[in-house]
């Protein structure tokens, strides 16, 4: 075996177990596979691709862990309690939560509706707040065992580079995660004393469904790669990799912080040429 593969062998996350939501495709289903191929086992939330979760839990399964679907709308508090309650029926406690649920419903503000700013704020903060205080009510209630980690539990929040970077027709989304980055610091200062690290990861231009209008067209495309200084899209393995590390305990000392994972997004891409 060479170093590389013994290195693999390193199981990060065995005998934890993660929830992470809006996990039936792009970034949630990359840290979905990779938590379970680091030894979780995992709950794989989705809204309304069954089929979708279903594949992923097969394919989180071959890793030899226990993996399960579960349907919810994060935004609505009576399916997050139902959820909990069957994800902790079935694993027995949580470990972690990746809270990576978010959508778009972009437009200009002058003309933007009530029902694309509320439904946005509801499913990319309202739905990590009722998500994260179920988790942390669990990690509380479990504390430490230190046989398993230093930590009660971890809560990683998928929010952006728009937590930071304005973004013109996106003002809903842009909101949503300038406060997610506010409420993830806050509980993140509040939750340390009990051993539960709160952190999130902002990617900048991922290869999903979400942005498939821009990387699909060429001239677009074009234009998004002219803001990353890496020159390329962002994988969502690119994230799922930074997930792992933040779940694991190599990350112990890291509390409410964001990690940017952008190829440079936020570098301020236009003052390159000097
Ligand atoms: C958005 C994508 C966008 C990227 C960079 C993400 O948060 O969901 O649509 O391509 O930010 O602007």
């Amino acid at each position: 075996m060479n170093q590389k593969s013994r290195l693999f062998e390193i199981k990060r996350l065995k005998g934890l177990s993660a929830l992470v939501t809006g996990a039936s495709s792009g970034i949630g289903k990359a840290i979905a596979v990779a938590m379970g191929r680091e030894g979780a086992n995992v709950a794989v939330n989705y809204r309304s691709s069954k089929d979708k979760a279903n594949e992923v839990v097969e394919e989180i399964k071959r890793h030899g862990v226990n993996a399960l679907a579960v349907k919810a709308d994060v935004s609505s508090p009576e399916q997050v309690q139902a959820m909990f309650d069957k994800v902790l029926d079935e694993f027995g406690t949580l470990d972690v939560l990746v809270g990576n649920s978010g959508i778009q419903k972009d437009g200009p503000f002058l003309e933007m509706s009530t029902k694309d700013w509320q439904i946005v704020l509801d499913v990319n903060l309202t739905g990590n707040y009722l998500c994260a205080q179920h988790a942390a009510r669990e990690f509380k209630r479990r504390g430490v065992i230190p046989e398993r980690s230093p930590s009660a539990g971890k809560i990683i929040f998928i929010s952006s580079v728009h937590e930071l970077i304005p973004w013109t027709d996106h003002c809903n989304y842009t909101a949503s995660k300038g406060g997610l980055m506010m409420f993830m610091k806050s509980i993140a200062q509040e939750l340390a004393h009990l051993k539960i690290r709160v952190n999130s990861i902002a990617p900048g231009a991922v290869k999903t469904s979400i942005n498939e209008q821009v990387w699909s067209d060429p001239g677009k495309r074009k234009e998004l790669l002219n803001l990353i200084p890496a020159d390329r899209l962002g994988d969502p393995q690119d994230i799922a990799t930074v997930a792992v590390w933040l779940a694991s305990d190599e990350s112990d000392y890291v509390h409410g912080t964001t990690i940017f994972a952008d190829g440079g997004m936020t570098l301020y891409p236009g003052f390159a040429g000097g």
